[in-house]
Order: C-alpha cells, then structure tokens, then sequence
C-alpha cells in the first residue's frame, strides 16, 4: 500500500496553478501523449488556467472519464458539452474522446472506450471526488478491477448532481464511466477536492485502508497519486 501525496493550498486558483505548472513539465520532458481528464465545477478553475496559459496541447490525446447515458453532446447538460464550454473550444489538442451518452450499443461502447484507452496509456488523469466517495462515476462498492461500465447512480449522486441540470431535462441515472482498473492505469493521477462537503471521502482516504464503500480509496494502491486540497486533515 503506497501512501498519497497530500497537499494543502490555500485556494483553488493555487490547486490550478500546481495543475498547469505539472502539465507544463510533462509537456517539456515529452512525457504527455494522453491525457485524462474530469468534470465538476472544481475542474472550471483548473480549465480556465490551462485556457489563459501558453501551454500547447496540439500533440495531446485528451480522455474523460465519464459522461452521462442518453445525454447528446450538444445537451448542455453533457459532459461532453462541458468539456467543449470549458476547454477544448478555447485550446485545440490532437484529438478528445468521451463516452458516446447516444451508443446504440452500451456493452460494445464499454469495449470500444476501454480498447482506446489501453492502446493510449494515459500520462496523466486528473481526478475531483463526488462527496459519497467516488471516482469518475464509480459508485460505493464498485470493483477494484472494473474497467468502462454503465453505473447506476445513487441517490445521493443523483441530488448532488441535480444542481446543474435545466429542469426541463431530466437527469440521468444511468452513466458510461472509466473504471476503477482503468483510472489506476494512469502513470500519475492528480486529484483535487475543496470545501467540507468532501472531508468525509479524504478523511477515508488518510484513513489509508480500503474501503470498497468509498472507492476514492483505492487510490491507495497507486504509486503516484498526489491530492490538492484546502482541507486540513
Ligand atoms: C461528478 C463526476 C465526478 C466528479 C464529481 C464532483 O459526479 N462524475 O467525476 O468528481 O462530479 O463534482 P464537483 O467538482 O462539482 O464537486
């Protein structure tokens, strides 16, 4: 069992400028062919960094990690949406890939987006946590060794989520996510949580034992995981 790097920052703006400063390295050592990357309102700040930056990701495979099933891309809800409102309009990379929330087919979009990941090893995921715990949309008592899957959402996330939703769309329940095995294949994950409402999943994961009910704890069986946070611990 490794133990994560922990670090505190004062507030998000330092958490994105950490994020851009340890893109910036890779990019110089040629160590970023594909990325992975999140939604959630924390990674706004870390987005509008990279937009305001020089920093080139023409050369970058980008990946997310999940997107909701049955949203299109053009939903405003997507987060294929949000990635093109936050990011990719404003830099270009070489190519971006997310789950397809319209596949015809859910198992053979599971397996088409797992096959692209293990022929792009990721350099670099970033990742935020939902407050019950999870990663991407692996929910409590998700496999250690799960690879893209459909998750059902919990309640939980579901009312969580529901904040960014118009109301004249309803919120699915239903997602295409990276896996857990998928996530840990990152070579490096950066990980960024702010405000109370995600003490009780860093607390779980300081705890540094497993806890299939949070799975933001199997980080700890990754060798290079490091955690922006506000939050003392
Ligand atoms: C969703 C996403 C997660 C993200 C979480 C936290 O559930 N699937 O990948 O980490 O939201 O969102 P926020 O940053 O808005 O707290």
């Amino acid at each position: 069992m490794t133990k994560v790097n922990m670090i505190q920052v004062t507030s998000q703006e330092e958490a994105a400028k950490f994020v851009k400063q340890r893109l910036a390295e890779k990019l110089q050592q040629g160590q970023l062919n594909n990325i992975g990357l999140a939604t959630g309102s924390t990674m706004i700040p870390v987005y509008k960094e990279l937009v305001a930056s020089d920093l080139d990701f023409s050369n970058v495979t980008a990946f997310n990690l999940d997107e909701y099933k049955g949203l299109s891309a053009s939903s405003p809800n997507s987060y294929a949406y949000f990635m093109n409102h936050h990011l990719f309009q404003h830099k270009s990379f070489s190519s971006t890939n997310i789950p397809n929330g319209l596949a015809e087919d859910p198992e053979a979009e599971c397996a088409r987006y797992e096959q692209l990941l293990n022929d792009h090893p990721l350099d670099l995921q970033l990742l935020g946590v939902g407050e019950n715990g999870h990663i991407a949309f692996n929910e409590p008592n998700t496999p250690i060794d799960s690879i893209t899957h459909v998750a059902e959402l919990t309640d939980s996330t579901l009312g969580v989520n529901s904040q960014y939703f118009e109301n004249d769309e309803e919120i699915p329940n239903v997602a295409y996510t990276m896996g857990i095995h998928s996530i840990l294949q990152a070579k490096e994950i950066i990980l960024i949580a702010f405000g109370e409402k995600k003490r009780a999943a860093l607390e779980k994961l300081v705890a540094g034992e497993i806890d299939q009910d949070w799975t933001i704890t199997y980080l700890l069986t990754h060798p290079n995981t490091t955690i922006l946070t506000d939050l003392q611990l």
